[in-house]
Formats: structure tokens, C-alpha cells, sequence
């Protein structure tokens, strides 16, 4: 790892594990294990409390939605109608996708009851009384252990009737969708959780005004929901006490790619890549970073020269990117980017859903660009073309995947035109494949 300045502080106190801190113990997924932990202890206050005293509090705490967009998670709820005479509903997005995101599936696998504490809790905010988990479907063995612990929710007295005498009563259906990324899109995952293929709709209206079978829905990420808990049970000021003003708590980082230990780790917002990097044991041995995703592939690249930016919403964007899902892919000297875009790109043009003319039509072009610039078989003003695609699928698609599909272009493009340059004049890519790892 790189030489660090921690200011003074340690590592050990830039650490501050909550939602993962008994992952490493055995059975962390019981029920038994997490009432050891305190386990629906947050549940308890929460049901003491007026359900809109209980949003204005997760409002005051300033949680902010883990899925990628970082949407004020108490607003979230706030908007949901009251009065209205309609069912309301609550769908968690567990339908992690993005590449290089790996935390919400970790979460559910390691700690399933935070989850189910902190959709009963949502719940009995914004008056539902059903909930559904829309899960990943691939992930089998965690569509397993969840379906075990919402069994054992329910023997708890978590679920079902009169909750905890409270008077609340929560059904909670687990669903596994099919393997489609557009799934993730919380309106397709609305379509496709009602039976129909999953494809955006339009918004508005949003979920919170007409989302599953037409009605007030509020659709959160998981770690968002399994973050509430511990918020209730520590209270706001000791979530706001971490991160930054207005990225405040702890959240999950996945870290991924040429490093030395890959894997989940748990901090503040606002601490850095250096940081994590010096604390997980850096880059790979005797290699050095080149190029990094702050929030998987659908936010735009940076380099070694933003080591120092804050991980929070507002740092990230400062840099010319976007926090996302935290998604630290991080790729070492050895990489040809590419020929990593080419790979994301192809991701994009085969999950784009065919709804929208620029992002159907848009993300083949950039795939037949990109495979001849990566082979040397393409022409400088492939480049000018490569930007005029992107440019004309880039805020003027449907969803956010073609944003997404975008951002590897534009960014590869402002700090390595160069390379794509050598693979241009060179006929050919530079580099050797057998020594990336990650790609070959
Ligand atoms: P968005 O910013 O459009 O919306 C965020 C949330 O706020 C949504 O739930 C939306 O319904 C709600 N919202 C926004 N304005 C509202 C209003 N005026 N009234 C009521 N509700 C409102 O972002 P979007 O398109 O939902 O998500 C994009 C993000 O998803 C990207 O930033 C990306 O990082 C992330 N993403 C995550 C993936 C994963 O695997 N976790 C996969 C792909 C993308
Ligand atoms: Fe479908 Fe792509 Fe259009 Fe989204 S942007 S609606 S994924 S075609």
C-alpha cells in the first residue's frame, strides 16, 4: 500500500463495522446469533413511537439510499400518502447487478434478520402490511438462508399478526427474479415482481405515488433498509456522528480487482480509497493502480490521481464521478482499458432491455467500435464516433442504464485517449493479457 497520512487517526478507528460486525462468527444468520447482538432491539423502540415521529427520525438521521442514487431514504417514506385508502406497499431491491457490486448479496447471506428487522420497521412507517424481498435470482444459496430466516421471523412473532402485541400485522413474500440487470431498475422490478417482462416505466409518476399494482410503494435497497435498525437502536446523533454532513453513517464498500484482499469492508462515508487500500493490504504486490470505479461500472472511471477523494456523494461527484454502490474495482498498470470498457460495454448492449432507440441501437454501435479499436483494427476518428454515440445515448435514454453505459466511454476517453491511440497506430493492443489477472 501506499505511504498513508491517517491524520492522526488509526485504521482501526476508520473501521466501523456494524451491519457486518458478526459476519465472521458461526451461524451469524440465525435468529439466535443476531438476538445476541441486539437484535431486534431497534424494532422495539420503533413500535413505541408515532409511525410519522419514526420517519421524521430516519429523515433527521440523514440516511441516505445505499442502491446507487444516494435518495434521502426518511423522504423516501414521507411520500408515501397517507389516508389514501389504498394498500401500501414495501419491495426491497435485492437484485445486486452492478458489476463489481457485491455487498447487499454478502449482507443477506451473513446477516438476513438485520434486513427483516428493518423492513418491519419501514413498514410499520409508512402503513404496510405487505413487503416483498425481490432477490437476485442466481444467488440460490441466499434465497435459501432468507426464506429460513423469514421462517424464523415468523415463529418469532417478528411477522405475522400483531407484531410483538404492537398491533402490526407484516406478511413478507420472497421473490427471485430471473437474471435480468434491467431488473434492478426499481420500475421494471415493479413490472416484473406483477408477473410482466421487466422493462422502466415511466416516471413520474413514481413508485411512492403508483408503484406495485398501481399503489403507493416505497422500493429501497437493501443495505438501506438493514441500516435502519442499528439507527433506532444507537440512535440518530451517533449515525450522524460518522461520515460526512451530508453523507453521514457507515456503509459497505466492496473492493474488487488487482488487489491484495479482495472482499466487503465496512467505514464512515467520506473516507478514501488510499485509506481503504492501506488498510486491506493495497494493490497487488509490486503492482501500482491505474484505474478505479468508485460505484461499478456505470460511474465513470477515475485514476491514482483521485486516491484522496472522499467517498461521499458530494467528494465523489466533485471528482467528475458518482459514488454509486461503492464499488471499488480497481485495476493495476497491467490493464488494458480498453479492452476492460469493451468488456462493460458488451455487458450493456446484451442487458439493455430494447425499450429505447439509443440505448438498443446506441450500445451495438459502441460494442462493434470498441471490439475493432481493442483488435487495432480501428481509425482515429473511431474516436470522434466512440464520443458522438455515447454523447446521443447519454441523458437522452429511457433508464439510467444507458447513462451507465455511457460513463466507461466518456471517462476512458479524458484520461486515456492516448491508449486507444496506441491501439490505433500500433494496430494492435500493447498489452499482455496473461499478466492482468482480472481479464485474462
Ligand atoms: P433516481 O435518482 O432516479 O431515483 C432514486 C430514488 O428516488 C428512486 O427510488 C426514485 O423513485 C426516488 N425518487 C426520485 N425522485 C423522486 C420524486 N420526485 N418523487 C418520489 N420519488 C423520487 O435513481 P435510479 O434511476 O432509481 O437509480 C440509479 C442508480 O442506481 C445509479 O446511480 C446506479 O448507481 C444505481 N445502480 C445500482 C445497481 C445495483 O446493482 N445496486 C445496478 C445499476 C444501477
Ligand atoms: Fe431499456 Fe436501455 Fe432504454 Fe433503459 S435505456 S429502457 S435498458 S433500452
Amino acid at each position: 500500500a501506499a505511504e498513508i497520512d491517517h491524520n492522526g487517526t488509526s485504521p482501526e478507528k476508520l473501521l466501523a463495522p456494524v451491519l457486518s460486525t458478526f459476519w465472521d462468527q458461526p451461524e451469524s444468520w440465525t435468529l439466535e446469533t443476531y438476538r445476541r447482538h441486539e437484535g431486534y432491539e431497534g424494532l422495539r423502540k420503533a413500535l413505541a413511537m408515532d409511525p410519522d415521529d419514526l420517519i421524521a427520525y430516519v429523515k433527521e438521521s440523514g440516511l441516505r439510499g445505499r442502491g446507487g442514487a444516494g435518495f434521502p431514504t426518511g423522504m423516501k417514506w414521507q411520500f408515501i400518502p397517507q389516508g389514501d385508502g389504498k394498500p401500501h406497499y414495501l419491495v426491497v431491491n435485492a437484485d445486486e447487478s452492478e458489476p463489481g457490486t457485491c455487498k447487499d448479496i454478502p449482507l443477506l447471506f451473513a446477516n438476513p434478520h438485520s434486513l427483516i428487522e428493518g423492513i418491519v420497521i419501514a413498514c410499520y412507517a409508512i402503513r404496510s402490511s405487505h413487503a416483498f424481498i425481490y432477490l437476485r435470482g442466481e444467488v440460490v444459496p441466499v434465497l435459501r438462508r432468507l426464506h429460513e430466516a423469514v421462517r424464523e421471523a415468523y415463529e418469532a412473532g417478528y411477522l405475522g399478526t400483531n407484531i410483538l402485541g404492537s398491533g402490526l400485522d407484516l406478511e413478507l413474500t420472497v421473490h427471485a427474479g430471473a437474471g435480468a440487470y434491467i431488473c434492478g431498475e426499481e420500475t421494471a422490478l415493479l413490472d416484473s415482481l406483477e408477473g410482466r417482462r421487466g422493462q422502466p416505466r415511466l416516471r413520474p409518476p413514481f413508485p411512492a405515488v403508483a408503484g406495485l399494482y398501481a399503489c403507493p410503494t416505497v422500493v429501497n435497497n437493501v443495505e438501506s433498509i438493514a441500516s435502519v435498525p442499528a439507527i433506532l437502536n444507537k440512535g440518530k446523533d451517533w449515525f450522524t456522528s460518522m461520515g460526512s454532513e451530508k453523507s453521514p453513517g457507515f456503509t459497505l464498500y466492496s473492493l474488487s480487482g488487482h488487489v491484495a484482499s479482495p472482499g466487503q469492508y465496512e467505514g464512515p462515508l467520506g473516507i478514501t480509497l488510499r485509506q481503504l487500500l492501506d488498510m486491506s493490504g493495497g494493490m497487488r504486490p509490486g503492482h501500482r493502480l491505474k484505474f478505479w470505479t468508485p460505484g461499478g461500472s456505470s460511474t465513470p472511471l477515475l485514476t491514482d490521481e483521485h486516491l484522496d477523494v472522499p467517498l461521499d456523494y458530494e467528494g465523489v461527484g466533485a471528482a467528475g464521478s458518482m459514488l454509486g454502490t461503492k464499488a471499488l474495482q480497481c485495476f493495476d498498470e497491467t490493464t488494458c482499458v480498453v479492452r476492460a470498457v469493451t468488456r462493460w460495454t458488451e455487458f450493456y448492449a446484451h442487458e439493455s432491455c430494447g425499450k429505447c432507440t439509443p440505448c438498443r441501437e446506441g450500445t451495438y454501435w459502441l460494442v462493434q467500435l470498441m471490439r475493432d479499436l481493442e483488435a487495432g483494427r480501428g481509425e482515429m476518428s473511431d474516436l470522434d464516433k466512440l464520443n458522438d454515440i455515447a454523447d446521443n445515448i447519454n441523458g437522452k435514454s429511457f433508464c439510467a442504464l444507458g447513462d451507465g453505459a455511457a460513463a466507461p466511454i466518456f471517462s476512458s476517453l479524458k484520461y486515456f485517449r492516448e491508449e486507444y491511440e496506441q491501439h490505433i497506430t500500433g494496430k494492435g493492443c500493447p498489452f499482455d493479457p496473461a499478466k492482468s489477472t482480472a481479464w485474462a
